[in-house]
């Protein structure tokens, strides 16, 4: 024993004065996913002034935040994520502030010492190029192909790559911004934004409704606007605009639709602006201005429910607003229930029955992946210690979706219509819980009647995984035909009836989801040269085509497929496409072969996500 003394001795004199040197490390919450503390110094508002660099992808920045610290805090601290941080004033003086050691998940935290009575801060500050929020396009990556484009994507934790902040869904901030952006091209936000170009590049915003950061957005590009009524427009390159514009036409209605239901909208402009292809997502919701992927433009208007998903997200999510991710379902599962009401008003019952089949067919195979009993398949998540993006699924969607419509059969439309528009009222702009949504619940739908809510068992539907089986069933009357021409397809290898030619995309999805895998050679030659689906232009039908291709090893396909994700950047495509073509040896080496000559094409979160899938064993 005694010969080892020394050795203990010299190794922890080693650790002792590799600790001294380093500065300290700073506490990094697991729960919210953030290195700061907001619960003491609260930031309220900001103002950022911005030059957007395409030549170096990069945007040099001064965030100045105005904040409250009423416990008198001695250190503010802040979310980034790769921003090289120059210079940071409190009160006008300059500070040593500190960085703490980078995450890959997380980013680092900055630390600033404060004094009392102090109450603005300056960061002035350059973005990586590992910032997670920002996709950098060049010419070629747009419809154009003149001029490079921009585009931010900041849900959930990746504002922090674009601006130092308490990069938390619990705090509401509002923002003014000044942007510079190279001549010729026309730079828009979550924001009052222009509708045309500034000769020299240059543009105001202003967000003056307190907005949690993740709603933080950034476009540029050469993009135009055509206005579809007073309140509403659409932003797109100028190739795309009549046909983008002619797409989403219904946008009043839906607006319409939406109020009726749930109350005023209460952003004053709702605009949509039309990305491109490598979007990484369906949409987002950023208040004023939803960015949308463009492969919803069909050509028929077949799917500009997204529209209504994202719209609808304007009282549920940026009005009253989760304030942990591991409560997305109040963000998530009232916007699906909400945007299926919006689309009963404007597409009529029958169809709608069709997105909610689609829907809850999503739901049980997220059920089949998790299996029944994980801890995912519940509506309250535990998010401690995991990256919130990880965790998404179908569930807080789908179940949450299912969960409300089960609510509403049982109470009746007219007083859950009212305990919504009261809760969007009563929380508007402030953040939500499921223990406090539930209690709102409790004192304004149940009217105290808790027999009667633990008759719907409530707490079951969050708390507990899988589907309580109370749910309402959906009733998809339009696919009974579908399924019987599926049947007889499947037994006779034709299809005698005329009646294809009046489905919607819906019914198509319907039908080539539940066809049996793998289809033989000629059943998958006979539907292409009859209905054209390798060259399908609707994206929705396309990519469902694709994946029963794979498995079906219908190589004809292939070309097109490959087409589409050297193209497409939407992650709902992306993951399923390449997991089938994992699913076999070949199509894993072509899966390969396609991810490295796409993957430029990608967002950072969706090519890491797909690299991820590809190594797997
Ligand atoms: N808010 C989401 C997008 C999101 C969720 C981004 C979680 C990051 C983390 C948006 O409203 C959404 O749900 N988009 C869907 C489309 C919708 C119709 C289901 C999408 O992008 O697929
Ligand atoms: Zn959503």
């Amino acid at each position: 024993m005694r010969t080892h003394f020394p050795l203990i001795l010299l190794v922890s004199a080693f650790i002792a004065c590799q600790s001294a040197s380093k500065a300290p490390a700073i506490p990094f919450n697991k729960y919210t996913s953030s290195y700061s503390n907001f619960d003491s110094v609260t930031c309220t508002k900001l103002d950022w002034t911005a030059k957007v660099d395409f030549e170096k992808k990069q945007i040099v920045a001064t965030a100045v935040w105005h904040f409250k610290n009423t416990t008198n805090a001695p250190t503010i601290r802040l979310d980034t994520y790769d921003l090289s941080i120059h210079k940071v004033l409190v009160n006008n003086r300059q500070v040593d502030f500190y960085l703490s050691q980078f995450n890959e998940e997380y980013g680092s935290g900055l630390s600033i010492p404060l004094i009392n009575g102090d109450s603005i801060l300056s960061i002035e500050y350059t973005t990586g190029s590992k910032a997670k929020a920002l996709q950098w396009l060049s010419p070629e990556q747009t419809a154009g192909k003149v001029k490079p484009y921009l585009f931010t994507q900041c849900e959930s934790i990746q504002a922090r790559s674009l601006v130092p902040c308490q990069d938390v869904p619990a705090i509401r901030i509002t923002y003014n911004a000044d942007v510079q952006v190279p001549v010729g091209m026309l730079a828009l936000m979550s924001a009052k934004n222009p509708i045309e170009k500034n000769p020299n590049g240059t543009y105001h915003f202003e967000m003056e409704l307190p907005v949690p950061t993740y709603l933080i957005a950034l476009a540029v590009g050469d993009i135009e606007y055509k206005a579809i009524d007073s309140r509403s427009g659409v932003y797109t390159e100028p190739s795309m605009l009549a046909k983008a514009a002619n797409e989403l036409s219904e946008i009043p209605q839906m607006m319409q639709a939406a109020e009726s239901i749930c109350g005023p909208y209460r952003w004053g402009k709702y605009d949509v602006l039309v990305a491109p292809p490598s979007f990484p997502i369906g949409g987002m919701e950023n208040p004023r201005l939803t960015f949308s992927t463009p492969t919803i433009i069909a050509g028929d208007k077949s799917l500009v429910s997204l529209i209504a998903h994202e719209m609808a997200h304007s009282w549920s999510g940026n009005l009253v607003t989760n304030a942990n991710w591991k409560d997305i379902w109040l963000n998530e599962g009232y916007t699906t229930y909400f945007e299926r009401r919006i689309m009963e008003k404007v597409a009529g019952k029958s169809y709608n029955d069709m997105l909610w089949e689609l829907g809850y067919q999503d739901l049980l195979s997220d059920f089949d992946t998790y299996g029944i009993t994980h801890a995912d398949t519940k509506l309250s998540l535990d998010l401690n210690g995991r990256n919130p993006e990880n965790a998404f699924s179908n569930i807080p969607y789908e179940k949450g979706a299912v969960f409300l419509k089960t609510l509403e059969e049982n109470c009746g439309r007219a007083k859950f219509d009212k305990y919504l528009n009261d809760y969007f009222n009563h929380y508007a702009f402030q953040s939500m819980n499921t223990e406090l949504a539930l209690k709102f619940m409790d004192q304004n739908l149940f009217n105290g009647d808790t027999l009667f809510r633990n008759k719907l068992k409530v707490r079951e539907w969050i708390y507990g995984p899988g589907l309580p089986d109370n749910f309402v069933p959906t009733n998809p009357s339009r696919f009974i035909a579908v399924d019987s021409v599926r049947n007889s397809f499947e037994k006779i290898g034709v299809i005698t009836t005329l009646e294809l030619k009046n489905w919607t995309t819906h019914e198509w999805l319907h039908f080539l989801r539940k066809l049996g895998r793998p289809q033989s050679l000629s059943s998958m030659t006979y539907l292409d040269q009859n209905f054209n689906l390798s060259k399908s232009q609707n994206s929705e039908i396309a990519a469902e085509w694709f994946k029963l291709s794979i498995s079906s090893n219908y190589a004809i396909a292939y070309p097109e497929l490959e087409k589409f994700l050297s193209k497409v950047g939407r992650k709902k495509f992306l993951e399923p496409l390449y997991g089938e073509m994992k699913k076999s040896k070949e199509n894993s080496a072509m899966a390969q072969r396609i991810f490295a000559a796409s993957k430029k094409n990608y967002h950072p979160l969706t090519a890491i996500k797909i690299e991820k899938l590809l190594n797997k064993k």
